[in-house]
């Protein structure tokens, strides 16, 4: 009983490891897209300031969308996530 009740400790102690860890990690494509790229693009892609970004995947892979995050374009500022985030947001484009 002594074992099980030390073995449920450690198992939590993992689990609490394992969310805090998460809590860390970005956010996921809708999130960042939302935050960082929604003012230009529009809340669904449509468009505003920036071009539309719906069906994107026709036009861009997913290393030139990297690409365009990474070093902006005539009217959008670069820089805008850092390379893990470009990343994420880049797939989540490409499934749209
Ligand atoms: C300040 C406004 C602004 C923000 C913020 C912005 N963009 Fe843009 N984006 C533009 C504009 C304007 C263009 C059109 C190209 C140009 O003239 O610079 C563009 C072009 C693009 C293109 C190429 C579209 C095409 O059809 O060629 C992609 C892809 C893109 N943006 C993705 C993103 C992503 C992803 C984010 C968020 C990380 C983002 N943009 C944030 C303004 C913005």
């Amino acid at each position: 009983m002594k074992q099980f009740f030390a073995f449920s400790v450690l198992i939590l102690l993992f689990l609490s490891g394992c969310s805090s860890g998460n809590s860390n990690t970005a956010m996921d494509g809708q999130s960042l897209y939302k935050k960082t790229c929604a003012s230009c693009h529009g809340e669904n892609l449509q468009g505003a300031v920036g071009p539309t970004l719906v069906n994107i995947k026709s036009k861009y892979s997913e290393a030139d969308i990297e690409k365009i995050i990474s070093k902006g374009s005539q009217h959008m500022p670069a820089n805008l996530l850092d390379s893990e985030d470009s990343k994420i947001v880049a797939k989540w484009l490409l499934t749209k």
